[in-house]
């Protein structure tokens, strides 16, 4: 009896499960059937909580953020900063401006190959890193380097640091307190609200929007003629997605039709995009394509604003300061990239360009000829190399270098900081801001002799671009 009562024990048991396991499944189904009602039930409640665990969702203004993802080095993060801009004068948002953020501290990945961070991964990082730049006295805004004066009458700003303190319901002062019982739970607190702005708990009501698209799924465009929600033209290749398992299409789709006042995106305070890097790629942009449009003079006016936006006026006269009473005479400025990523590999190509250069200086006979040289290859190491040759030739070649220690980067550093500081105080003592890389660009614009930089160099082409809109101009310096 006993061994014929368990296997009926054990099919009642069985039984019994197999019902509970299926009307859990019912249940399952009934949720995922009437998910988006359901959704909606429960949705509004966990903003609710929400809403009171961040002081932002209370946050009753009109102002309307916009918050983005820079990464990479300098060039590309102002070059995202550019676009931002634009898109925040579209969209009619008060951009946020970032810190400069450490060379490839945060990187994005590669468009090109549909592998990058995810857009709310990315927006976390940029956030980690901001506090660390600020924990540790290294914060330095956007606003502090390039000179913001000529688009203030198009788009509002504000400083990420104004905007943490008040979107986070946060002061930051504490930040660099000693006590830890001050600075761990305001870390904490931080570290949430980041999260939660880089959307980790998805979009939030009227308080976030947090986009999830990048340039695997998108390319924004404004005011083109019927191109919203088009194919773009470049898209991932047959072996890319086979190799992915994994089918991206690109469309083009319209800012303003799909972010703007039409759009749900539009009612939330804050609107965050991850990356806003673009590039040419394959006849298409990666990313963002917003030409000049015939139609939108407001729009012309703003794209020819960005496409030079020059350094502040403190750093400008630090290099032509250097340039008058430390070369003071006409020069040559050289600028070598040589141990950088792809450049190392360069050095023959980038060398025989100067080399052609300084021999058609030579045949013009003006002796010694004045050289700046601004390059990451360490003085020690020139020997073996041409700049090894010019530094030796002492009767026909004075060369000019920046340094760190030189006096008026020391004071320019100083004066910038303080500038800033005086407006918008910082919160932890801060170390001596980086000024030498945009010194010496802003003397390389200075060369009246000419300019020599490395092929396929942000930095160069950034040299270019303010040579082009005569930073430098005075009456002495005019170019022959
Ligand atoms: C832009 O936004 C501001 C609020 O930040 C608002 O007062 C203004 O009317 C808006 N302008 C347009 C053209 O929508
Ligand atoms: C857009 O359409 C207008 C006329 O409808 C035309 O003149 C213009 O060339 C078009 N632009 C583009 C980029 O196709
Ligand atoms: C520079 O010189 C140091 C020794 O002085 C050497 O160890 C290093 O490899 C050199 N770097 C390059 C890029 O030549």
């Amino acid at each position: 009896m006993n061994g014929g009562g368990r296997p009926r024990w054990k099919n009642k048991k069985a039984s019994g499960r197999s019902i509970f396991i299926s009307s859990l499944l019912i249940l399952f189904l009934v949720f995922f059937i009437f998910y988006k009602e359901i959704s909606t039930f429960i949705l509004p409640l966990s903003t609710q909580s929400l809403s009171s665990e961040f002081s932002q969702c209370e946050v009753k203004t009109v102002e309307k953020f916009l918050w983005y993802a820079p990464h990479s080095g300098f060039s590309n993060q102002l070059s995202e900063f550019k676009t931002a801009i634009l898109m925040a004068a579209i969209l009619n948002r008060t951009l946020i401006v970032p810190p400069v953020l450490d060379h490839h501290a945060v990187a994005l990945g590669s468009c090109p190959k549909f592998r990058v961070l995810e857009p709310k991964q990315l927006r976390f990082e940029v956030w980690d890193h901001a506090i660390d730049l600020l924990k540790e006295g290294r914060y330095v805004s956007m606003a502090e380097i390039i000179d913001l004066s000529s688009i203030s009458t198009v788009v509002q700003t504000i400083d990420f640091r104004h905007f943490v303190s008040l979107w986070c319901g946060v002061s930051l002062n504490s930040l660099c307190s000693y006590d830890p019982n001050i600075q761990i739970p305001l870390l904490n607190n931080l570290r949430k609200c980041g999260s939660f702005v880089s959307g980790f708990r998805g979009n939030v009501g009227k308080c976030l929007y947090a986009l999830d698209v990048d340039c695997r799924t998108t390319v924004w465009t404004y005011q083109e003629n019927d191109s919203d929600g088009g194919l773009d033209s470049f898209q991932p290749n047959e072996q890319l997605k086979t190799k992915k398992k994994m089918s991206y299409v690109r469309h083009r789709r319209d800012v303003y039709k799909n972010l703007g006042p039409s759009s749900e995106a539009h009612l939330s305070t804050v609107l965050a995009f991850g990356s806003l890097f673009s590039a040419p790629y394959r006849g298409s942009q990666l990313y963002v394509d917003i030409k000049e449009s015939p139609k939108d003079h407001q729009m012309q006016t703003l794209l020819r604003k960005i496409e030079f936006m020059p350094f502040v006026p403190d750093i400008i006269n630090a290099g032509k300061e250097f340039a008058q009473k430390n070369i003071g005479a006409p020069f040559l400025c050289a600028q070598l990239r040589l141990l950088d990523g792809q450049f190392k590999n360069h050095w023959k190509t980038t060398f025989s360009v100067l080399k052609q250069k300084v021999e058609a200086l030579q045949q013009k006979g003006s002796h010694p000829i004045n050289l700046f040289v601004m390059t990451d290859l360490p003085r020690s190491n020139w020997s073996g190399c041409y700049l090894g040759d010019l530094a030796s030739n002492v009767k026909s070649f004075k060369l000019h270098v920046l340094s760190e220690r030189e006096e008026v980067v020391k004071r320019t550093a100083a004066k910038v900081t303080a500038a800033f500081d005086g407006i918008k105080r910082t919160h932890c003592s801060r170390q001596s801001l980086d000024v030498l890389l945009f010194v010496e660009e802003t003397i390389c614009s200075c060369a009246s002799l000419g300019f020599v930089g490395t092929a396929g160099s942000t930095i160069a082409e950034n040299i270019e671009l303010m040579r082009k809109n005569k930073v430098c101009l005075r009456d002495d310096e005019i170019e022959v």
